[in-house]
C-alpha cells in the first residue's frame, strides 16, 4: 500500500492529485487544505471522474485534518501563497515561511517516514527552511522546480526543431527563479543530436530566455502563476520515489561540495527512487556554466538570508 498527501488544495496541489489519481501512482492519496470544504470538493470532483477513466486510486479530501495523513510515504508540500503579476517568486517568502513550517510540523507528527516534496515558492529558499528546522535526513527532502523549467526547456526547444517532445533532452539546472535558473543548452538534444547542431546560436539562445521566464510569461497570462505542468512535475517526482525509477530530474537538493557548494539547497541533476535522492549527479561544467551556477548559488543564498527571522 502506497500513501502520498498533497498539502494545499489550490491550482497546483488539485493538480497534482489529480495527475496521481488519473495516472494511478499511489494506492491512497490525501488533499488537505486549511481553507474549509476546498479539499473535500475537489477531491470528490477527481473522484467523480474514476468511473469514467477507470480509475482504482482512493482520494481523500481533507480540511486540516492531520490525523488522515498517518502513515504518509510521501509528501507534497504546496499551501502557499502564490505569485501575482509583477512580483517575483522571492517576495512571497515571508508569509510562506511561516505556512510551510506548521504546515512540516504537523507533517512530521502523522508521517515521520515520509519523504517530503516541497513546491511552495521562493521554493529553494523554502527546501533549505525544510533542511534547517526539520531533522529530517537530506536524501529525503526534494524541492520541485527544476523539473518544471526542464518540461518548460524541452517544450520551447521542440517548437524551436519542430519534432516530437517525447525525443527531446533538456536540462535546467541553478536556482528556481527567472534569473538564476541555467538551461543547459549545451547538454540539449534531439535523439543524441546535439541541439548545438541542430539550431542556430541565435535560436538557443531564444529558447534559453523564453525557459527562463517561463514562468512570468504565464503569470502575466493567468494572472496568477501556472498549475498544470507544476502539478504534473510534482506529481512525476512523486512517481520516481514510489515506483523506485532511479529517473534522473533536475531537483533542489542539499549540497555537500558537489558543484562547488555547502550548505545550500539549488537545482542539481539527481537520481530519484525509493530513498528519495539517491544520487547527485554532477555533470561536467564549462568555466562559463560554472561561473552562472555560483551567481545562481549567490542569489539563491541572498534569499536564504531573508529566513532569519523563521530558523
Ligand atoms: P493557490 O493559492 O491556488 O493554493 C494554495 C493553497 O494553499 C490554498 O488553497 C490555501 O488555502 C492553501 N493553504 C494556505 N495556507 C495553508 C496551510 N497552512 N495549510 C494548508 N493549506 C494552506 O496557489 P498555487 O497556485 O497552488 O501555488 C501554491 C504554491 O506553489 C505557491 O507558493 C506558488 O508560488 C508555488 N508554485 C511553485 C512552483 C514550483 O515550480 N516550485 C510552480 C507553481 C507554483
Ligand atoms: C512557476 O514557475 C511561479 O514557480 C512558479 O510557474
Amino acid at each position: 500500500m502506497s500513501k502520498v498527501t498533497v498539502v494545499g488544495a489550490g491550482n497546483v496541489g488539485a493538480t497534482c492529485a489529480n495527475v496521481l489519481v488519473t495516472n494511478q501512482v499511489a494506492d491512497e492519496v490525501v488533499l488537505l487544505d486549511i481553507k474549509e470544504g476546498v479539499s473535500e470538493g475537489k477531491a470528490m470532483d477527481i473522484m467523480q471522474t474514476a468511473s469514467i477513466l477507470g480509475i482504482n486510486t482512493r482520494l481523500t479530501g481533507v480540511t486540516n485534518d492531520y490525523a488522515k495523513t498517518e502513515g504518509s510515504d510521501v509528501v507534497v508540500i504546496t499551501s502557499g501563497i502564490p505569485r501575482k503579476p509583477g512580483m517575483t517568486r522571492e517576495e512571497l517568502i515571508g508569509v510562506n515561511a511561516g505556512i510551510v513550517k506548521s504546515v512540516m510540523d504537523n507533517v512530521l507528527k502523522h508521517s515521520p517516514n515520509a519523504i517530503v516534496i516541497c513546491v511552495s515558492n521562493p521554493m529553494d529558499t523554502m527546501t533549505y527552511l525544510i533542511h534547517k528546522t526539520s531533522g529530517l535526513p537530506k536524501e529525503r527532502i526534494i524541492g520541485m522546480g527544476g523539473a518544471l523549467d526542464s518540461a518548460r526547456f524541452r517544450y520551447f526547444l521542440s517548437l524551436a526543431l519542430g519534432v516530437n517532445i517525447t525525443e527531446v533532452e533538456g536540462i535546467v539546472i541553478g536556482g528556481h527563479g527567472d534569473t538564476t535558473m541555467i538551461p543547459l543548452v549545451r547538454y540539449a538534444a534531439h535523439r543524441g543530436l546535439p541541439a548545438t547542431e541542430l539550431l542556430s546560436q541565435e535560436t538557443l539562445e531564444k529558447v534559453a530566455a523564453d525557459t527562463m521566464v517561463g514562468g512570468a510569461t504565464l503569470t502575466k497570462l493567468l494572472g496568477t502563476s501556472a498549475w498544470y505542468a507544476p502539478g504534473a512535475a510534482a506529481a512525476q517526482l512523486v512517481e520516481a520515489i514510489l515506483h523506485d525509477e532511479k529517473k534522473m530530474i533536475s531537483c533542489s537538493a542539499l549540497l555537500e561540495g558537489e558543484y562547488g557548494q555547502n550548505d545550500i539547497c539549488i537545482g542539481v541533476p539527481c537520481v530519484l527512487g525509493r530513498k528519495g535522492i539517491e544520487k547527485v549527479v554532477e555533470f561536467k561544467l564549462t568555466d562559463e556554466e560554472k561561473a552562472l551556477f555560483e551567481k545562481s548559488a549567490e542569489a539563491v543564498r541572498k534569499t536564504n538570508a531573508a529566513l532569519a527571522g523563521a530558523l
